[in-house]
């Protein structure tokens, strides 16, 4: 039966584009998971908590840091896409990072992922540009783009 660093790692391996760089291994997930101030959700094709790990298409990771919440990857298999799972995902997700007391979400993207209009329906903004930040892919290096939402 899978556990939830299966069905992370599961997700991890198909939904980021090798180019990038960006997927983490398994070794990175779970040493972040075994940390009291990492958070993960799943979600199934509904956006909802999957009933068993092996239905889940979609996942959230996310770090807290004083009443800072940094959202470290959000991931759903390609053929689940384009149906708010990832949206879904990330509302579940202010909600408890809100109830943990936290005041804002912030976090950082490769210039140029179609991700970002999904951060600005959801009422991010950009708060600033770190030049040539991702330095991996034949087209790069890319600027990173830090996002924030106030949740208080
Ligand atoms: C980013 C990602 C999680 C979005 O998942 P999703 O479940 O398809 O997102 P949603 O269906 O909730 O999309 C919300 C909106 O953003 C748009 N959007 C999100 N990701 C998009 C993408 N990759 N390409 C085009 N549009 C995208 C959707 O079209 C939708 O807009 P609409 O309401 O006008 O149709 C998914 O594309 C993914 O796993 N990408 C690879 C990993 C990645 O880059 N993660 C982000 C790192 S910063």
């Amino acid at each position: 039966m899978e556990d939830a660093l299966d069905a992370i790692m599961r997700i991890m391996e198909r939904a980021f584009d090798p180019a990038y760089g960006e997927a983490w291994n398994r070794r990175q997930v779970g040493d972040s998971l075994s940390l009291r101030n990492t958070h993960f959700l799943l979600a199934d094709r509904t956006g909802r908590e999957p009933a068993k790990p092996e239905e889940a298409v979609g996942f959230i990771m996310s770090r807290g840091v004083v009443d800072e919440e940094e959202l470290l990857l959000i991931a759903v298999l390609p053929e689940a896409r384009g149906h708010g799972v990832a949206t879904a995902l990330l509302q579940r997700f202010t909600k408890k990072a809100r109830a943990r007391g936290m005041c804002r979400i912030f976090l950082e993207m490769r210039d140029g992922n179609p991700a970002e209009k999904l951060y600005l329906q959801q009422g991010f903004s950009t708060i600033g540009r770190r030049r040539n930040y991702y330095k991996s892919g034949s087209d790069g290096p890319f600027d990173a783009i830090t996002f924030a939402r106030m949740i208080a």
